[in-house]
């Protein structure tokens, strides 16, 4: 099973391949907005990936289209409601409930 890290609160748990990010700190009290409810339309759930970017699947266009008008995005950026993991990783929530 993956390992997911939640950064800064240090939150590490086992999740099923597959998941989203955003369904993975729900399910584990992890602080994370999520405004829109998860439907790709807010940005607020804003990640930056730390460590195991090649687990997660790609951005497809319609997040690749929130995160151009992300402020603050980085080259890391994800947002948690659009990433399924495949493997371990670590992430760091930007914005918090
Ligand atoms: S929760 Fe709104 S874009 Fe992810």
């Amino acid at each position: 099973m993956p390992k997911v890290k939640f950064l800064p609160s240090g939150i590490e748990v086992s999740a099923k391949a597959g998941d989203s990010l955003l369904d993975i700190a729900l399910a584990n009290d992890v602080s994370i907005q999520h405004a829109c409810g998860g439907f790709c339309a807010c940005t607020t759930c804003h990640c930056e990936v730390m460590e195991g970017e090649v687990n997660l699947d790609a951005p497809d266009s319609d997040e690749l289209e929130r995160l151009d008008v992300l402020d603050g995005r980085t080259t890391h950026s994800r947002l948690a409601c659009q990433s399924k993991v495949k493997g371990d990783v670590t992430v760091r929530v930007v914005n918090f409930e």
